[in-house]
């Protein structure tokens, strides 16, 4: 299991703390409206978001992974070069919706973070969505398992994914409850479930 700065050594307990000490950070990053100072379709956003989210936790928060990463029968890009990937993917137009699936593909395929990547890359989209398309993902609309599926048919065809996030879609872009319910969607995708934005909410 992961090395933390919460002293934590077991497996079961770091993921629920995990989960709701990030889901704090959330919903943090939404209401003082730091969400919207980030840099948007960089990796050095990215980088922002997700040392945002895990700084509490992990020391690697926001800083690009040194180990090779696999899932399924895919292996994530290969540490090796992954500074000259993301250099790569920083400079993808992000002008149509096409253009950014085609950027959100080739940042999950690059994968820059030791954990953490999948809920902060979903942000990460959203943001680009929300500057350039006035859009934004209503997550809680995409089903786990046909996400999953389309995420892992991706790399060698973006039909699927795109289709499933065309349909999900809102034009309801600063809207609190379409973010929490979202957050809550998109942890849930990775196996976290114990809280909900809304538990956590103490507005
Ligand atoms: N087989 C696969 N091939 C390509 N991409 C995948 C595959 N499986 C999952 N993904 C994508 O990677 C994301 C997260 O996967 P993974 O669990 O490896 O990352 P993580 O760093 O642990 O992220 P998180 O902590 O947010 O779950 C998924 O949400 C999905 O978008
Ligand atoms: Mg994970």
């Amino acid at each position: 299991m992961l090395q933390n700065k919460l002293g934590i050594t077991n497996e079961i307990e770091l993921s629920k703390e995990e989960e709701r000490i990030t889901k704090i950070k959330a919903l943090e990053l939404f209401d003082s409206n730091k969400i919207n100072e980030f840099e948007v379709g960089t990796f050095n956003g990215l980088s922002q978001i997700h040392k945002y989210l895990f700084e509490d936790i992990y020391e690697f928060a926001g800083k690009v992974r040194g180990e090779n990463l696999a899932k399924g029968n895919f292996r994530f890009a290969s540490a090796m070069y992954l500074e000259d990937i993301l250099l790569k993917i920083d400079k993808m137009p992000q002008n149509t919706f096409e253009d950014i699936i085609k950027k959100y593909i080739e940042m999950n395929i690059a994968h820059p973070f030791r954990e953490g990547n999948g809920r902060s890359t979903r942000i990460w989209l959203d943001l680009i969505l929300k500057k350039e398309l006035n859009k934004v993902v209503d997550w809680s609309k995409v089903s786990k398992e046909e996400y999953l599926l389309a995420m892992e048919r991706s790399p060698i065809k973006d039909t699927e994914i795109k289709l499933l996030i065309e349909k999900a879609l809102t034009d309801k872009i600063g809207d609190r409850e379409v973010y929490m319910k979202g957050i809550d969607a998109s942890y849930q995708y990775e196996g976290y479930n114990t809280y909900t934005m809304k538990s956590i909410d103490t507005k």
